[in-house]
């Protein structure tokens, strides 16, 4: 299975997120990525279901929707609705986990936890085969445009090896810092789904090239 490309639109013009999208659609886009940011679990302020709905509208790719949100189970049902076909939630925001990924599967989307830079993948130990989604947060969440922590590619490791011993099949996708020079050493760690905001739709010549380095920078090599 080829590792495949989320752009996070964190990083679009959102004065043509239409545009945008459907670009990062044509230039062979498999998810989109859609990061929701409270002001609280982390220091920024993004965007709700209103803008997952104009995703919606603009792509029939999946829409992976992360949220980096306290308390989000009261708004697991609008992003649902919006149009979110995954929704991940933090383990360090959610003190019920098992309800939320049950609560998501419920409402129809596929269920993901997002674990930050410093926090153990022995947190998924009792969901772990509840989920659709793991999402291995490089970067401290909050910002586009920062470095990937490589110290966290080990962890991804050890991830993808547990997973491959209990024979589970989730996604695990490395979010965060991610880009040509490193995206071929995060896949070779497990990853099956790069997130890129910065890499992708902040590439200077726009998404198309920025997604064509990254297919170039993983695909095997002949
Ligand atoms: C950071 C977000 C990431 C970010 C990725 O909190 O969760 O998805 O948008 O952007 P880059 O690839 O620029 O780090
Ligand atoms: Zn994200």
């Amino acid at each position: 299975m080829t590792v495949r490309l989320a752009p996070s639109i964190l990083s679009c013009d959102f004065g043509h997120l239409d545009r945008e999208i459907r670009a990062a659609e044509a230039a062979g886009a498999d998810w989109i990525h859609v990061d929701v940011m409270d002001g609280r679990f982390v220091p920024n302020l993004t965007l709700g279901p209103i803008v997952v709905a104009a995703a919606r509208r603009a792509t029939r790719l999946p829409i992976d929707v992360h949220l980096m949100i306290v308390d989000p189970d009261h708004l697991l049902e609008a992003f649902v609705k919006a149009g979110a076909d995954r929704l991940s939630v933090h383990v360090e925001a959610v003190p019920h986990l098992q309800r939320a990924i049950a609560r998501i599967r419920e409402l129809g989307a596929l269920p993901g936890v997002a674990l930050n830079p410093h926090t153990p993948i022995e947190n998924l130990r009792w969901v772990f085969g509840d989920i659709d989604t793991a999402v291995v947060m490089t970067v401290n969440p909050g910002f586009g445009g920062q470095a990937l922590l490589p110290a966290i590619l080990p962890k991804i490791e050890a991830l993808a090896q547990w997973r491959r011993a209990e024979d589970r099949s989730f996604e695990i996708v490395v979010d965060g810092g991610v880009d040509a020079r490193n995206a071929a050493a995060v896949a070779r760690a497990g990853a099956t789904v790069l997130v890129a905001g910065n890499a992708a739709f902040g590439h200077p010549q726009g998404v198309a090239a920025g997604l064509a380095a990254l297919r170039g920078a993983i695909a095997p090599r002949a």
